[in-house]
């Protein structure tokens, strides 16, 4: 069976008590998903270098997933660079003339790189840079804000990308992020996604860690069935 990954986004979580929130999720979670916003990129604010720094220094092996919703690539990535993430993600929007050097600055620096597609954004356009990418993120909502709604659009994007890479044997992951929750978890995952990123939903709940628990078992029965069919 095909593997798939939860990475709950932080941005969900309570920000008077960030650990409380990790610590909520027991061991039923994979990566960490850190949004960084500028202001300016997006229209909203959120973590810096210092909180990735922060998370690494007390939780040294999670994987740290940062999506750099940010311009000025220039002064932004070597903060990110040295801040201990696991994979960083640039949009394919920031500097698309400057995606190939970037995308080469944070994989020399031993880290996993990703790019990501906002929901206006054709998978044609970092088709140059595909073979090269360790992730795709792709957004299924507009970048700046958590809570919003799914678009389904973003589907026809996970499934042309599982194509393209089965076709020229390209090896990134695809991460899908916003807008996702119990209800369309399952059919995300049929259509190809590896990485699901979630904020709201998860943070929402209670007991995240059952609530994560029971959606894998039943996206795994879900998947068993699609297989048989
Ligand atoms: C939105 C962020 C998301 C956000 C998702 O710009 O990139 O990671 O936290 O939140 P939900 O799951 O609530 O849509
Ligand atoms: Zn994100």
């Amino acid at each position: 069976m095909r593997e798939f990954l939860f990475a709950p986004s932080l941005l969900g979580a309570d920000p008077l008590n960030i650990s409380g929130s990790i610590e909520s999720l027991g061991n039923n979670f994979d990566w960490l998903h850190l949004d960084i916003m500028d202001g300016h990129f997006v229209r909203n604010l959120s973590f810096g270098p210092d909180f990735s720094r922060a998370l690494r220094k007390k939780y040294p092996d999670a994987f740290i997933d940062a999506h750099l919703m940010t311009d000025n690539l220039e002064t932004v990535l070597p903060l990110f660079i040295e801040s201990g993430a696991s994979s960083i993600t640039v949009h394919a929007e920031t500097e698309p003339h400057l995606l190939h050097a970037t995308l080469s600055t944070i994989k020399n620096a031993g880290i996993k790189a990703g790019i990501a597609l906002c929901p206006p954004t054709p998978v044609t356009q970092v088709a140059t840079v595909l073979d090269m990418a360790d992730l795709v993120l792709v957004m299924s909502v507009t970048p700046g804000f958590g809570g919003q709604k799914f678009i389904e659009s973003s589907l026809e994007k996970v499934r042309e990308l599982a194509g393209i890479r089965a076709a020229m044997k390209h090896s990134y992951v695809i991460e899908i992020d916003g807008g996702i929750n119990e209800n369309n978890i399952t059919r995300v995952i049929l259509s190809g996604c590896d990485v699901v990123v979630m904020g709201s939903a998860v943070f929402r709940e209670k007991n995240p860690a059952l609530w994560l628990e029971g959606l894998r078992v039943k996206i795994k029965e879900a998947m068993r069935d699609f297989d048989r069919a």
